[in-house]
C-alpha cells in the first residue's frame, strides 16, 4: 500500500530527481511535472531505471496556470513541492526580470492552484543564500537574513514571504521552507546527477569537468579570506542526504504533526570545509590531479557559511549521514558515465 500522492514540480532536475526517488523509496506515489528548461528526459528514464518502475510524468510549465491547473484536476494529492526554478546567480543579474518572471509566477501558481484545490501542504526549495553573508555562524533558522545580493536570491526571499503570508491568512495551507546549503554528489547508481548546461558556476560540477578534461583547470576565487587556508567555507550536503530531508519534511506534514503553520529548516551537514579541502579529498578519493589555480575572489561570494542543523535534526528527525568522501566518489563516478569514461 503506498502512502499518499505528491506533487514534484520540477521532478527533472538536479535535487526534483533525488527527491522523487527518495519519496518513492519512502512508499509516496509522485506526479512529477517539469518543462525541461534545464533538465532533460534522460533524468526520468534514470528516476524510473534505479526504481524499476514506471513514474507519472507530465511535461508542463509551471508558469502556464491553465495547464497548472490541469495537473491539479487530473490528480489527488495533499502536497505539493516545488523545485521548479531558474538557479544561476550570474545570469540573474544579467536577467533580473527572467528570474522574477519565472521563479515567482511559477511559486504564485502553484500556491494559487493549491487554494482553488484545497490541497493543504506546500514544501518550497529555499536556499542559503538567504543568510547572505551572516554575522554569527553556524547560521541557525533564527539567523537574520541579509538583503539578498542578486535577483536569485530575492525570489528566494520573497517566494519564502509569499508562503508566510498565505500560510498565515489561508486556513487550509500549510507550508516548509527548506533552506539548502551546497547541494554536491551523485545517486550512488550514477544514473541520476547534476547535468549543468554550459560552463558550470557551482565548484563541484567545475571540479568533475576539469577531472574530465572538458575544463582545462580550476580557478579557486580567493585564498586570502580570514579562514584557516584563506579560501571561503562552505557546508556541502550530499543530495540523496538532501533528499531524505524532503521526505522527512513530507512524513511530517501528512501526519499532521507541524508546530506553526510555516516553518523553515536548514538543510546541511553542519561541518564547513574548504574549497581546498574539497579538491584535495576529491583527488585522494578519486586518485587524480587537478589542475588549478589561485585567481582573485569572486563578487559575490561570502568567506563562509555553514549549518546549525540541530532543528532539523531534532524536529524532523533527520541527520546527513553521507561521508564526504562517498559523497565525492559518487560526483567523478556520474560525470565519468555521462561521458563514457572508463
Ligand atoms: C552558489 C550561489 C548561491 C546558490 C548556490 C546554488 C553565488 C555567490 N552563490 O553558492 O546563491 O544558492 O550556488 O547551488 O553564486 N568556487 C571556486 N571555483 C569555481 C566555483 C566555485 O573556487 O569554479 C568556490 C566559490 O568561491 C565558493 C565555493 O567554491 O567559495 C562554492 O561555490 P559554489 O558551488 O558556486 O556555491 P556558492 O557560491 O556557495
Amino acid at each position: 500500500m503506498s502512502k499518499e500522492t505528491v506533487l514534484i514540480s520540477g521532478g527533472a532536475g538536479y535535487i526534483g530527481s533525488h527527491t522523487t526517488v527518495a519519496l518513492v523509496e519512502a512508499g509516496y506515489d509522485v506526479v512529477v511535472i517539469d518543462n525541461f528548461s534545464n533538465s532533460e528526459a534522460g533524468a526520468i528514464e534514470g528516476v524510473e531505471k534505479i526504481l524499476g518502475r514506471k513514474i507519472t510524468f507530465e511535461k508542463i510549465d509551471t508558469c502556464d496556470k491553465d495547464a497548472l491547473r490541469g495537473v491539479f484536476e487530473r490528480h489527488q494529492f495533499n502536497t505539493v513541492i516545488h523545485f521548479a526554478a531558474y538557479k544561476a546567480v550570474g545570469e540573474s543579474m544579467a536577467e533580473p526580470l527572467k528570474y522574477y518572471q519565472n521563479n515567482l509566477v511559477s511559486f504564485m501558481n502553484i500556491v494559487e492552484m493549491m487554494k482553488e484545490f484545497n490541497r493543504p501542504s506546500i514544501l518550497f526549495s529555499s536556499s542559503a543564500t538567504v543568510y547572505g553573508d551572516a554575522e554569527t555562524l553556524p547560521v541557525t533558522e533564527q539567523t537574520p537574513r541579509q538583503p539578498a545580493t542578486s535577483p536569485y536570491g530575492n525570489t528566494k526571499q520573497i517566494a519564502e514571504d509569499i508562503l508566510r503570508d498565505c500560510c498565515r491568512a489561508y486556513e487550509r495551507l500549510y507550508g516548509i521552507a527548506l533552506r539548502y546549503f551546497n547541494p554536491i554528489g551523485a545517486h550512488p547508481s550514477a544514473l541520476i546527477g547534476e547535468l549543468p548546461r554550459g560552463v558550470p558556476n557551482n565548484l563541484l560540477p567545475f571540479v568533475t569537468q576539469t577531472a574530465a578534461g572538458i575544463r582545462e583547470r580550476l580557478s579557486v576565487f580567493g585564498n586570502d579570506y580570514d579562514t584557516p587556508d584563506g579560501t571561503c567555507l562552505r557546508d556541502y550536503i550530499d543530495v540523496v542526504d538532501l533528499a531524505k530531508a524532503h521526505v522527512a519534511a513530507v512524513d511530517r506534514m501528512t501526519a499532521g504533526k507541524m508546530d506553526e503553520k510555516y516553518e523553515i529548516f536548514n538543510v546541511g551537514t553542519g561541518s564547513p570545509v574548504s574549497v581546498l579541502e574539497l579538491l584535495t579529498r576529491f583527488e585522494a578519493v578519486n586518485d587524480l590531479k587537478l589542475p588549478y589555480t589561485i585567481v582573485g575572489r569572486r563578487p559575490g561570494d561570502v568567506p563562509a557559511v555553514w549549518a546549525d542543523t540541530s532543528y532539523a535534526n531534532k524536529v524532523l528527525g533527520w541527520k546527513a549521514e553521507r561521508p564526504l568522501d562517498d559523497t565525492l566518489r559518487a560526483a567523478w563516478a556520474w560525470e565519468k558515465r555521462i561521458r563514457n569514461i572508463k
